[in-house]
C-alpha cells in the first residue's frame, strides 16, 4: 500500500514554468461557477503538479495584463499511478464582485483561445502518505483544490477515510454534487456532508454556518483528522480554532490562503525603470531594475513600480512569489511558504523579504 501511495503522490512537482494553455472546454457548474479545461500547448505536455497546487493565469484584458492565482481542480494523476505528462488542467472558478480575471474568464474565454500560465505553485497539497484520516473542508469555490485531492485519492487510494465537509449558500450553489455521489460508489469510507447557510424550503439536510457544536456533531473525530481547508479567511480561521479546541492530540491543519496583495493589472508595456531618491536598495529581476525602500518588501516595491511578480497570499504562506536570489543580502520572515531545502538553495519569498543590499533576482 505504501509503495502505491508513494507513486500516487510524488513529493516532487516540477519547478514552476511559464506555459501557454489552450482552452478546450467550458462547463457551467452553478449560476456563478464555471469549470475551464485547458491543455498545455508545450510539446512535452503538462508539468507535473501535486493535487491541491495552483497556477497563476495571465490574461490580456483591454490592453492590460491581469494576473490571478487559481487552484487546479483536476487530478494530476492518470490511471496507473504515473504523474500525468499530458493531463488536462481544470479550473473551477466563481465570479466574485471585483474579480476582473474571473469576470473575463466567464464572459469571454471560449474553446480554442489561449492564455499564459505559470505553474505549479503553492504548498497546499496532499502529503505523500496521508498518515491520518482526512477532512476536506471548503466553502464555496474553495472546494476546487480539495476536489483535485479527492479525485486523486479516488483513483489511487480509494480506501482512504475521508470526510468531505462543504458549506454553500443554497442547494443550487453546491459544487460537484453529482461527482461526489459517483465517488462515494468507489470510496467506501468517503462521507460527504453539505451545510447550507440560506436553504430554500424543502431542504432537509444540515443548515447554518459551521460552529464548534455543528462540527463536533457531524464529525466527532474532527481533531484527529488531518484537515485541508479552503475558503474565505474568516471561515478557515474559525475551522482551525474548532480543530484546536476539539482535542489535544491534533492532526495537521492545512489551509489554502489566497488574498489580494498587489494590483492585478499591469500595463502590457511597462514604464521605463524608475528609481527615486527614497529608494535605498536596487533589485534586478530579469530585464527590470527597481528601487526598494528601507523596510519595504520586495513584492511591495515591485508592485509599486509595475514589475510583475506572481503573488497569492502576500503573507509568506503559499509560496507563489518564490524567487531565486543570485546575489545580495536579504532578511526573510515567512510563514511556511518555503521549504528549508529551498531556503538553503537561495530561494526567497518576495512578499516576506526585505533587503540589506542591492540584489539580483530571477524566477
Ligand atoms: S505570495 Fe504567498 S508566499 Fe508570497
Amino acid at each position: 500500500m505504501a509503495e502505491v501511495l508513494a507513486v500516487a503522490f510524488p513529493d516532487i512537482a516540477d519547478t514552476p514554468q511559464t506555459r501557454v494553455l489552450e482552452c478546450i472546454e467550458v462547463r457551467s457548474e452553478t449560476a456563478d461557477v464555471k469549470t475551464f479545461r485547458f491543455r498545455d500547448t508545450h510539446p512535452d505536455g503538462a508539468l507535473r503538479f501535486i493535487a491541491g497546487q495552483a497556477a497563476l493565469l495571465s490574461l490580456d484584458i483591454d490592453g492590460a495584463r491581469v494576473e490571478r492565482t487559481f487552484s487546479i481542480a483536476s487530478s494530476p494523476m492518470r490511471s496507473g499511478g504515473r504523474a500525468n505528462a499530458c493531463a488536462t488542467l481544470d479550473f473551477t472558478i466563481k465570479v466574485k464582485q471585483g474579480s476582473r480575471a474571473a469576470r473575463w474568464l466567464h464572459d469571454t474565454l471560449a474553446p480554442g483561445m489561449r492564455i499564459g500560465a505559470r505553474y505549479p505553485l503553492g504548498h497546499f497539497h496532499l502529503d505523500a502518505l496521508p498518515a491520518a484520516p482526512l477532512a476536506l473542508v471548503s466553502a464555496g469555490s474553495g472546494a476546487s483544490p480539495l476536489m483535485a485531492m479527492l479525485r486523486t485519492l479516488a483513483a489511487h487510494a480509494p480506501d482512504t477515510d475521508v470526510v468531505w465537509l462543504h458549506a454553500a449558500r443554497s442547494a443550487a450553489d453546491i459544487l460537484f454534487a453529482g461527482e461526489l455521489a459517483a465517488l462515494q460508489a468507489v470510496m467506501p469510507r468517503l462521507q460527504a456532508i453539505v451545510t447550507l447557510s440560506a436553504p430554500a424550503p424543502g431542504w432537509f439536510g444540515v443548515r447554518g454556518r459551521l460552529s464548534r457544536r455543528t462540527v463536533s456533531a457531524l464529525v466527532p473525530d474532527f481533531a484527529t483528522r488531518a484537515v485541508y481547508c479552503c475558503g474565505p479567511a474568516s471561515f478557515m480561521a474559525g475551522l482551525e480554532r474548532i480543530h484546536a479546541a476539539e482535542g489535544t492530540r491534533r492532526a495537521p491543519f492545512h489551509i489554502e490562503h489566497f488574498g489580494p496583495a498587489t494590483p492585478d493589472v499591469t500595463p502590457l508595456a511597462p514604464p521605463p525603470d524608475a528609481v527615486s531618491s527614497a529608494d535605498v536598495w536596487h533589485a534586478t529581476l530579469g530585464a527590470r531594475r527597481f528601487g526598494v525602500r528601507d523596510g519595504e518588501t520586495v513584492l511591495a516595491a515591485a508592485s509599486r513600480q509595475q514589475v510583475v511578480i506572481p503573488c497569492g497570499c502576500a503573507s509568506g504562506m503559499c509560496g507563489t512569489c518564490k524567487l531565486r536570489c543570485r546575489s545580495g543580502d536579504v532578511v526573510m520572515q515567512h510563514a511556511g511558504g518555503l521549504s528549508a531545502q529551498d531556503e538553503a538553495g537561495g530561494w526567497i519569498l518576495a512578499c516576506s523579504s526585505r533587503l540589506r543590499s542591492d540584489v539580483e533576482l530571477d524566477f
